[in-house]
């Protein structure tokens, strides 16, 4: 395992952070987990060098973090936790409550990281900052960060205080970000967190036909509007998302590497990138993300992965959003 400084912390976080979305059992995206499996993917990760998990109120309703709590049991204090806000419990009360209630779901009496989850479309972003400072004055948050966070949110935010992260979707069938965040988080030293860094399992290749994913996961704007529970409305790209897997695929086997692990290293060696955030539902997928952290990958590999994206990249342009259609983009 690699570590690295978050943002300009004092705290050294594995490159692989485990992200615990899909160990809720209770979850309304990710069906048929096992408790059992979940409590064993967390130890795994922990055991093979992962020292940062990533979790939130809202996966499967404070049960990702209560399993986490439960996971860590007396290993807490050798971890990185962050959790988050959810957007609608942005008002200065309801944030207090948020945060009391993941102490008390992850057993512990202070969070590493705090992150706002979404950024409020309605709300003003300072009275909910300066209730993240006040819970760090009192030690009950050691960091603050923030997710979803695009560049106008970015500006507001340079006015009130600094956040350490920014937890934002990329991968290599995701890089809306490189258009313009991802620049701004670098010039600033903000750590960028990957979530989704295997495009949700599209990318370890396991997937040879957008049919074969499951509905619940064919949601992102690489899907077509017709697929069940999307809310994009757009056409999607999913011939030339199956396009690009099966070019990326051809790098993995000439290097004689796990497609996953490919895709996580190419991500690993991006700019401003701190960790990749990699969701395991079990011990076998955990212990696999986690050699992604050892793949060192030529510069002239990286180059041939980030052009077999390229065009997905300018097709689906810098809407980071995965989930929203272009003109319900952030507007502070
Ligand atoms: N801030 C945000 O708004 C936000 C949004 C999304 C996610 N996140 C965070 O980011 C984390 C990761 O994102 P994600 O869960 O969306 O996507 P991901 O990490 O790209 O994909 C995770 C899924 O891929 C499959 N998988 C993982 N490792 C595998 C392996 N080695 N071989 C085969 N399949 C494997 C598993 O599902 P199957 O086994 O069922 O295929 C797993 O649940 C989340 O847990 C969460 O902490 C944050």
């Amino acid at each position: 395992m690699r570590y690295e400084k978050l943002g300009r912390t004092d705290l050294t976080v594995s490159v692989v952070c485990q992200g615990t979305w899909s160990v809720a059992t209770k979850d309304i995206f990710w069906d048929g987990q096992d408790r059992g499996d979940s409590l064993a993917a967390i130890r795994a990760g922990l055991d093979a060098g992962v020292n940062f998990f990533d979790t939130a109120p809202a996966y499967g309703n404070g049960e990702s973090e209560e399993i986490l709590g439960e996971a860590l049991g007396l290993r807490r204090r050798e971890v990185v936790v962050a959790t988050k806000v959810p957007p609608t419990d942005l008002e200065p009360d309801k944030l207090r409550q948020s945060c009391e209630r993941s102490l008390r779901a992850l057993r512990s009496d202070y969070i590493d990281l705090l992150q706002i989850h979404w950024p409020s479309k309605t709300l003003p972003l300072e009275p909910t900052w300066r209730t993240l400072e006040a819970l760090q004055r009192e030690g009950k948050v050691r960091h603050i960060g923030v997710s979803n966070f695009g560049t106008s949110f970015l500006g507001v935010l340079a006015q009130l205080g600094r956040a350490e992260s920014n937890q934002l979707p990329y991968s290599l069938l995701w890089r809306a970000v490189e258009f313009a965040i991802q620049p701004l988080c670098v010039a600033n030293k903000m750590s960028i967190l990957c979530y989704s860094p295997l495009a949700q399992g599209l990318l370890t290749g396991k997937f040879r036909t957008a049919d074969e994913v499951p509905e619940k996961r064919a949601r992102t704007r690489l899907f077509s509007a017709s697929r069940k529970m999307t809310r994009h409305g757009e056409a999607g790209f999913e011939q030339e998302t199956f396009a690009v897997l099966a070019g990326i695929r051809r790098v993995a086997d000439d290097l004689g590497q796990p497609m996953g692990r490919v895709a996580l290293a190419w991500l690993l060696a991006q700019p401003g990138v701190t960790s990749a955030i990699v969701g395991a539902r079990n011990a076998t997928q955990a212990v696999e993300n986690v050699a992604a952290a050892d793949l060192c990958l030529d510069a002239d590999v990286i180059a041939r992965l980030a052009g077999i994206t390229e065009p997905l990249k300018q097709k689906l342009g810098s809407n980071a959003d995965p989930w929203e259609h272009i003109s319900r983009m952030e507007r502070p």
